[in-house]
């Protein structure tokens, strides 16, 4: 390409092209993200001190305030919100610059951000270890929140990809991809009468203590649906904000649950946790791929989607062997106990 053909279109921001730095857009994205300046200077490597500064000289370009407290958190002013929007767009930008020279060098090298969803813990470490060794160019953080906090995330595109469970309306301006099983079943404990039993009612179900996920979470709001569309109400005994809490309750004989299958993942069928055999279980959901319409994908996460979406069928194949290796135990249970 000649010089000839690099025309600048528009006006240069000649203004903020000589006071603004890179570095103060860094510390400004960084203090809006976290919701303060000393998380910024932590994750930046930077003393206080230099933040404060870099925000101070920021602040007398922009000639307005960027932040105002609240709560004894800083959040952004109206001003504030927009360059960091404009921040976040040209992060994206030079993200994208970065892994595309890294390409030309032959490299896969950048940033990579998954947020997903607290059940995809069971799941998406273990993918993107399998990623990091096939890239060990890039440098991947994985956050895992419930899903309120998730689409938090999504709304204020802290991450450059997501993974959620089955939702009931798609979120507007959202591409959302469906790509593995996630099945959800009634757990139990071993020696819990119900384990004995085949084809129990739901409303057999509904007499049982209920241990309920946290207020946020995905398998809470599906729990709940289902039992509206049952007429029933259960009898929750109670809320637990964790799976594995609501496991160890479970075993410590509290009470049934429902729960994502793959929480079963690393104990098996042969752990101390049951599925029971109720009508309409497991229920067919699928974890979903979600990422912002409005934002350009990096490169480096087009790859992470191609890559873990080929995944997908290895996901499928490891919930209906877990299945079918609980179903294997209690045929021979339900064979004995006819015997008897
Ligand atoms: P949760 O969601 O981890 O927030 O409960 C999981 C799901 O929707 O399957």
């Amino acid at each position: 390409m000649g010089n000839r053909d690099l025309q600048v279109v528009g006006e240069m921001p000649d203004q903020l092209l000589r006071h603004l730095t890179l570095r103060q857009l860094q510390i400004f994205e960084a203090i809006v993200r976290l919701g303060s300046y000393t998380k910024a200077a932590e994750e930046l490597f930077l003393t206080q001190p230099t933040v404060s500064m870099q925000i101070k000289k920021m602040t007398d370009t922009i000639g307005l305030p960027l932040f105002e407290q609240a709560d004894r958190k800083h959040r952004p002013t109206e001003v504030g919100q927009d360059i960091y929007r404009a921040t976040r767009a040209m992060f994206d930008i030079l993200s994208n610059m970065e892994t595309s020279i890294a390409g030309f060098k032959g490299l896969k090298r950048g940033k990579f951000r998954l947020g997903v969803i607290t059940t995809a813990q069971y799941f998406a470490p273990e993918i993107l270890g399998e990623f990091c060794k096939e890239y060990p160019e890039i440098d991947v953080s994985l956050e895992v929140t419930n899903r309120d906090s998730v689409f938090e995330r999504i709304k204020h595109g802290e991450d450059d990809l997501y993974i959620v469970g089955q939702m009931q309306d798609e979120p507007p301006g959202m591409v959302s991809i469906p790509f593995a099983a996630n099945p959800m079943v009634v757990v139990a404990s071993k020696d819990h009468p119900l384990a004995n039993e085949r084809d129990i009612s739901f409303e057999r179900l509904a007499k049982e203590p209920l241990i309920l996920r946290e207020p946020g979470s995905g398998v809470r709001d599906i729990t709940m649906r289902m039992f509206n569309e049952h007429d029933l109400h259960p009898k929750v005994r109670m809320e637990l904000g964790s799976n594995e809490a609501i496991k160890n309750a479970v075993v410590g004989g509290l009470g049934i649950s429902m729960l994502s299958l793959h929480t079963l993942t690393l104990e098996g069928a042969t752990g101390p946790v049951d599925i029971l055999d109720v009508e309409g279980f497991p229920v067919q959901r699928q974890w979903h791929l979600v990422y912002s319409k409005e934002r350009d994908l990096s490169l480096i996460a087009k790859t992470f989607l191609e890559f873990i979406q080929t995944k997908g069928a290895e996901i499928d194949v490891r919930m209906d062997k877990l299945i079918a290796d609980f179903d294997l135990i209690h045929q021979e249970r339900w064979r004995s106990l006819s015997k008897s």
